[in-house]
């Protein structure tokens, strides 16, 4: 299989009511109600913590809050899991080592 990137992975069923978070000063519109990681991943870009030993970035993996790959520093909060974390409006995320 080919891994085109103008081809999205993950794109938005249904429209709705959005919000707007703040990812590492990026602002970001992203459906109301869904975690952030997946409102990452919908928008390509990193949901995942940058590993403490190796330095790669690593991404959202099980999604339901198993093996904290997702962890990020949430509203000025470290080591939340943003898969577990629903978006809301005005929230800030940053990637962290962990
Ligand atoms: S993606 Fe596995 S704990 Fe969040």
């Amino acid at each position: 299989m080919r891994d085109d990137p103008d081809i999205p992975r993950f794109r938005q069923l249904t429209e709705g009511p959005s919000v707007e978070i703040i990812f590492e000063g990026t602002r970001l519109t992203v459906p109301k109600g869904i975690s952030l990681a997946a409102a990452l991943l919908l928008h390509g870009l990193p949901a995942g913590r940058i590993g403490a030993l190796s330095g790669s970035q690593r991404c959202a993996y099980c999604l339901i809050g198993q093996c904290f790959d997702c962890t990020m520093t949430i509203d000025g909060v470290p080591y939340r899991q943003a898969c577990l974390t629903p978006v809301s409006e005005g929230m800030t995320a940053e990637r962290q080592v962990a």
